[in-house]
């Protein structure tokens, strides 16, 4: 399969659909919101940085973020494909991205991106607080990240329309019928 960008607001789910696209496709995952985590609870010099900035939904600095994402990307098995969930997340991400990709001979691939109305993306993360836990699944917290988004990462929806490799896919009341668009659209790329 070919790279797949996930783009989407928070609750979207870029997480979500990633997994049911990993289990159809078989390919490798790279969720940088978990990345981070993971280095939050092992206590690391990054897990430091990135607390503060993650529990006030501000997004972690682009080179520090830019280095995480290509020393995950090359533990992964090469050649059967990357789903990016959560990365890039501004312009300068996405560039660096595209020069990572073409330094090791890959493509970009396509970007899938989940456009889904705000009451239903706070009801979602509301959700989610009393059954996960997340410490930035707070009201206060979520409308901070709602904001980053749509000041910086929103914009980069265009970037991906110049490149032609955007595809938006809209939320209707039904997972089933999202995912099954998804699918309809990634298996024409196999
Ligand atoms: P990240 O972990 O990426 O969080 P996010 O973008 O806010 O997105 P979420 O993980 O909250 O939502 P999702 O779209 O994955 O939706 P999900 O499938 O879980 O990033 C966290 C933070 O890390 C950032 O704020 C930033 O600080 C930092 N960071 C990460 N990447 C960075 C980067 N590149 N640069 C700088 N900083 C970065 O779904 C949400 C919930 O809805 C789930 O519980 C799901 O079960 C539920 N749900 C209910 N119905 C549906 C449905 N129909 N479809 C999908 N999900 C549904
Ligand atoms: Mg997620």
């Amino acid at each position: 399969m070919k790279n797949i960008i996930i783009f989407g607001a928070p609750g979207s789910g870029k997480g979500t659909y990633s997994e049911a696209i990993v289990e159809r496709y078989g390919m490798g995952h790279i969720s940088t919101g978990d990345v981070l985590r993971a280095e939050i609870k092992n206590g690391t010099e990054v897990g430091k940085v990135a607390k503060g900035l993650i529990d006030n939904g501000q997004l972690i600095p682009d080179e520090l973020m830019i280095q995480i994402l290509a020393k995950t990307y090359d533990a992964l098995p090469q050649g059967c494909g990357v789903i990016f969930d959560g990365f890039p997340r501004t312009i300068a991400q996405a560039e660096a991205l595209k020069k990572m990709l073409a330094e090791r001979g890959h493509d970009m691939g396509v970007m899938v991106e989940l456009i889904v109305d705000e009451d239903t993306l706070m009801k979602r993360l509301l959700n989610r607080a009393i059954e996960q836990g997340r410490a930035d699944d707070n009201e206060e917290t979520i409308k901070k990240r709602f904001a980053v988004y749509h000041s910086q990462t929103e914009p980069l929806a265009a970037w991906f329309e110049k490149e032609g490799m955007r595809h938006t896919f809209t939320w209707e009341g039904s997972k089933d019928l999202m995912l099954a668009n998804i699918f309809t659209f990634l298996d024409t790329l196999k």
